[in-house]
């Protein structure tokens, strides 16, 4: 049955994917439908033709395609030699793969406040962290919006740690003119459906300058064995594949007008916010792109006091919005045994109590960014 429900009534969601495939739909069945018939699933000429796609995009010589971003993590961590007894400093306001992955691979996360302007670590608040025990760095580009990574990068030089960007959110940005992904030893990629590349499923990417660290990620995936049946180091099963990949080759081709096209909406929602009385009396943060940052507007994400009446109000005028992400790491259950504690990061907890993402795809119209925006200004 069509949809009668005039525009102006209709629900605004949060994300919405079908409009993106319902565009490209006879193209995706067309690559899809090649895969089906070459019979051939995991790994393959799709995956290797995105590895080499992405690099580029990435700016770098290797990309190896994985089964998601949280392995991705995990497996670069492994290849930079990270294991038990080891420390990682990382942002406690983030996805909790990010913290996940290194304590899947033994080591100790380290948490460090973030900079309340961006929601990204705080390189000031690193250095005083670091042990004889710290290896690496562990930046998210919270958002779609690069860490400050001049600052990361000297520190990790000066004590001899290696940088690994989570990446996961922000592929197509740049911080002073370099893509994410070339900025530390190595970077992941996620390609869950919701990411600005997104995949028809999991999928994730590792990519380095580094040929060993290259060379190691490319044989954790399979096991550790560079010859099939002959394993040389103790790996896993994370493979891309053909379908993700395909699919993935396809959308790569849009990426940079679908970012353009999430930049446009970023304006608009700030123009008409700047003006907002909300704005005006201070009570609404509004998201700030970093000097010589390129943000890809992941998310468009706002903070106030009171998010949680915000929240009902746009959810009652039929808008959907979304917390990234309401428990900071350092406060989850599985990492208790750590021992922090509720004020170890107050800027971390602040956000995590404030921030509210608005409704941002490339297909949302302007129509749908007044709506959204007027239901703030009308927010008393
Ligand atoms: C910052 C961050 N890191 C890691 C991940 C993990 O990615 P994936 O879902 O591909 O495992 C995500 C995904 O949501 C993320 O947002």
């Amino acid at each position: 049955m069509p949809d009668n429900t005039p525009a102006a009534e209709k629900r605004i969601p949060s994300f919405d994917l079908t409009r993106q495939n319902a565009l490209l739909h006879d193209e995706l069945i067309s690559v899809i439908s090649e895969v089906i018939e070459k019979g051939h699933f995991i790994l393959g000429e799709n995956v290797a033709a995105l590895e080499e796609e992405i690099a580029r995009l990435c700016g770098v010589r290797f990309a190896i395609g994985v089964a998601n971003c949280s392995d991705a993590l995990y497996l670069a961590l492994l290849a930079c030699g990270i294991g038990p007894g080891d420390e990682v400093i990382t942002t406690p306001f983030t996805f909790f793969a990010t913290g996940g992955a290194i304590a899947r691979a033994g080591a100790r996360p380290v948490f460090c406040d973030i900079d309340p302007v961006t929601y990204n670590i705080d390189p000031h608040r690193i250095e005083p962290l670091i042990t004889e025990r710290t290896k690496a760095i562990l930046p998210v580009h919270l958002y779609g919006q690069p860490a400050d990574m001049d600052p990361i990068i000297a520190i990790a030089e000066e004590h001899d740690l290696y940088v690994i960007e989570d990446a996961a959110q922000a592929i197509g940005a740049t911080y002073k003119g370099r893509p994410v992904g070339s900025l530390g030893d190595v970077a992941c990629i996620s390609f869950f459906p919701t990411k600005n590349l997104g995949a028809f499923g999991d999928g994730g990417m590792v990519v380095t300058d580094d040929p060993d660290i290259a060379d190691r990620v490319r044989i954790l995936r399979v096991h550790g064995a560079r010859k099939k049946y002959h394993s040389e180091i103790v790996g896993c099963n994370s493979r891309l594949d053909e379908i993700q990949a395909a699919v993935l080759r396809l959308k790569l081709q849009h990426l940079s007008t679908w970012t353009e096209k999430r930049r446009r909406i970023a304006k608009l929602y700030m123009e008409l916010l700047e003006s907002s009385p909300l704005f005006r009396s201070r009570n609404l943060r509004l998201p700030e792109e970093a000097p010589g940052t390129f943000h890809v507007y992941h998310q468009f994400t706002i903070a106030l006091a009171d998010r949680e009446r915000l929240r009902a109000h746009l959810d009652e005028n039929g808008i959907g919005s979304a917390v990234y992400y309401p428990v900071p790491l350092h406060l989850q259950g599985a990492f208790s045994a750590l021992g922090y504690k509720f004020g170890d990061f107050p800027e971390a907890e602040r956000a995590s109590k404030e921030v509210l993402s608005l409704p941002m795809f490339p297909e949302l119209t302007d129509d749908e960014v007044y709506r959204v925006a007027e239901a703030i200004r009308e927010f008393k």
